[in-house]
């Protein structure tokens, strides 16, 4: 049986992932500073699974306590999610998200390394294709970031694939995710935002259940067909299924590659809300604001090399994803705990 290292694994889609691993057979380890999680998520997987993972509370930023994950486990390969991800945070505070994203991933790879563990799935994020000149966006497009979250994803693939370079036995896939949402049909596991979310399902969620009063909608003037922003939203257990599938590739191969991870269909702001407002039940109140700052007005997924090479393609469409997002937020007022 092999063994993955899931850094992140309590998080969002760390903790789909983590319990899509377990059902494909894999032995999990679990790797958070629980920052932005709570360690109940593992009292819920084993819910869900039968099994508990075994668990670190490892900050990736402290290097011996790696180096004790790596000596006390045999470690076949690494799923690494643990970072900070909020676009507008990371242009406050860029520091932060370079030592946390940054050194903290450089930390892990070094100690993978030095465990002889070269087998790496990351995490990294369309926000990479910049402004793109064309939808659908295929791998090969050119990259380019316009923020500091931006930058650590990029940052992160070009240092793997340096590594990569270096060193011809290592073997990394970058993932590059569209929109996750949506969350675990048992309610146990969904995105819990700090605060006031910034996304726009977990936005629309508080509405649905009163905690906000309405949506803002950003822009209703880009050239798409109802002037709203279009997306590519992906069920996070769809999203799971696919590192499942990418795991067992780079098992299999060499090098670094490059693979979106979406549906390749795009929703409009508004086509979402009605989504949601039918798997609520009820109509949810919005109003049209100037765009914002940053935004692009459509990015969707090429998939055709992921089901070329992991033979993984997304299954739930939005309505399943909105379903599923009102179900964890019904169960879950308080979030996980
Ligand atoms: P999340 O915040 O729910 O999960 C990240 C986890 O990493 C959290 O549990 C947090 O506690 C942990 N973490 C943060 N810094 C750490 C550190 N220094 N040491 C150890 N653990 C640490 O986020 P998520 O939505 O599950 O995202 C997972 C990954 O996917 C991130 O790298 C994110 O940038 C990337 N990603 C997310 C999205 C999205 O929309 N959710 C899109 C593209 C890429
Ligand atoms: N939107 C609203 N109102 C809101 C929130 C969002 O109208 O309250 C709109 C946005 O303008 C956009 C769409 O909904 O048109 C989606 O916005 P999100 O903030 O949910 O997602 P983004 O596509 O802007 O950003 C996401 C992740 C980033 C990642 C990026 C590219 O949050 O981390 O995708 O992968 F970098």
């Amino acid at each position: 049986m092999k063994t993955i290292l899931v850094t992140g694994g309590t998080g969002y889609i760390g903790s789909h992932t983590v319990t899509a691993l377990i059902q494909s057979g894999y032995n999990v380890v679990v790797l958070d500073n629980l920052y932005n999680s709570s360690e109940a998520v593992l009292d819920r997987i084993e819910t869900i699974t039968g099994t508990k993972p075994k668990f670190y509370k490892t900050d990736i930023l402290d290097k011996e306590g790696l180096k004790t994950v790596f000596a006390e486990n045999e470690i076949d390969a690494v799923i690494h999610f643990a970072g900070y991800k909020a676009v507008g945070e990371s242009v406050q505070i860029p520091l932060t998200y370079y030592e946390n994203n940054i050194s903290g991933s450089v930390n892990l790879y070094e100690a993978m390394k030095d465990a002889g563990v070269k087998t790496l799935v990351f995490s990294s994020s369309a926000t990479v294709y910049g402004a793109p000149k064309s939808v659908p966006i295929r791998e090969d497009f050119p990259t380019s970031t316009t923020n500091p979250y931006g930058s650590t994803k990029l940052m992160n693939e070009m240092i793997l694939a340096d590594v990569c370079k270096s060193d011809p036995d290592w073997s990394v896939l970058l993932l590059r995710y569209f929109n996750p949402i949506g969350a675990h049909q048992s309610g146990l596991l969904g995105e819990v935002p700090n605060g006031i979310p910034n996304n726009l399902v977990p936005y629309i969620a508080r509405v649905a259940n009163g905690t906000l009063e309405y949506l803002r909608v950003w822009g209703n003037d880009y050239p798409t067909p109802d002037g709203t922003g279009v997306r590519d939203y992906i069920h996070v257990v769809d999203l799971a299924e696919g590192h499942i599938a990418a795991v067992a590739y780079a098992l299999e191969h060499k090098g670094a590659d490059y693979i979106n991870l979406g549906t390749g269909n795009g929703y409009s702001v508004l086509e979402v809300l009605h989504a949601y407002e039918k798997a609520c039940g009820k109509e949810l109140p919005y109003q049209i604001l100037e765009r914002r700052p940053g935004d692009i007005a459509e990015c969707y997924a090429d998939t055709e090399k992921a089901a070329r090479l992991l033979n993984w393609r997304a299954k739930y469409n939005i309505d399943e994803m909105c379903r599923d997002s009102w179900n964890f937020t019904l169960k879950n007022p308080d979030g996980i705990k």
